[in-house]
């Protein structure tokens, strides 16, 4: 596997390459990760996998400075993946000088849900997406269901700009008890790492009472929100959603069977943990 950290060598390993399926990440890669490399391989050649932390998708007192970085591990996982390339830019690389224009993501899609409470992430996001695919030029790019909203938003932001990537979703990988697996779950207390199977638990029975005909969706939301903060969860959002354009599903969408999603945010101790499950 080559290690590229320069744009330009990066242009140059991969010049005429017109399959290349990409997967970006901030490392501390886990099976979620590289089931998502996996994935990649089958719909394009070479994988190409990058690993930057973002500054501009963390807020101020977001985890930038401690979000664990996990470099030489995760080159060997790649290794053993036969990634092709890792693009691994430094912040001088990336950001040389003031990133000033940005991608703002439509207030519908990017200012609900993890936009309400993460003021500025999805604009980081998209921003550094699109700067990535404009390195990397690859036909597809991988995304995880684990964030939903940010799959939903980059899809929509490289078909609203023509972008010639396709985004392929992969599904949530989880651990045994349920808990979908993240690089943050390492901040967790081995009390706090046992009760965090709850949040995917709660989900599972938003989503059974729906699928049982319960449409009081604002009640079942309010249920489960409660349920947690009783087990000393702090939940910024339980959210019903419709899957195509995650806004809330009006009457008619119940009665049609629209395809519904439901998102969570919670916070448990200092850790915030998200995960969705579709209806
Ligand atoms: P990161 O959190 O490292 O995630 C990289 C990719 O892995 C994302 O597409 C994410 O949805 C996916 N992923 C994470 N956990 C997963 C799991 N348990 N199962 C399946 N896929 C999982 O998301 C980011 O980085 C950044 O925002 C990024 C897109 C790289 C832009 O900086």
């Amino acid at each position: 596997m080559k290690i590229i950290s320069d744009i330009e060598e990066l242009r140059d390993q991969l010049s005429g390459q017109l399959r290349t399926a990409f997967v970006p990440t901030m490392g501390n890669l886990h099976e979620g990760h590289l089931s998502l490399m996996r994935l990649a391989k089958r719909h394009g050649d070479p994988v190409v996998a990058s690993i930057f932390v973002n500054r501009l998708q963390f807020g101020p007192n977001e985890d930038f400075d401690k979000y664990p970085r996990t470099f030489q591990a995760d080159v060997d996982k790649l290794e053993k993946e036969g990634v092709y390339v890792l693009f691994a830019p430094t912040e001088k690389d990336m950001y040389p000088e003031p990133q000033e224009f940005r991608i703002q993501p439509p207030e519908d899609l990017g200012g609900t849900l993890e936009g309400k409470f993460r003021p500025g992430f999805f604009n980081g996001v998209c921003t550094v997406v699109l700067k990535l695919i404009s390195c990397v030029q690859p036909r597809v790019a991988v995304f995880g269901k684990k964030d939903y909203q940010q799959l939903m938003i980059v899809r929509n932001m490289c078909r609203q700009l023509a972008l010639p990537t396709q985004i392929i979703a992969a599904e949530t990988r989880r651990a045994d008890d349920g808990l979908a697996l993240s690089s943050r779950n390492v901040y967790l207390t081995p009390q706090e790492r046992a009760e965090a199977p709850m949040l995917f638990k709660v989900l599972n029975e938003v989503a059974s009472e729906v699928r049982a005909g319960h449409l009081d969706i604002f009640k079942l939301e309010k249920h489960a929100v409660h349920k947690l903060k009783k087990r000393g969860w702090e939940p910024d959002y339980i959210s019903i959603r419709r899957q195509f354009d995650l806004q809330p599903p009006m009457a008619g969408d119940l009665a049609k069977n629209t395809p519904l999603v439901v998102l969570a945010a919670a916070k448990l101790g200092s850790t915030r943990l998200i995960d969705n499950l579709e209806i």
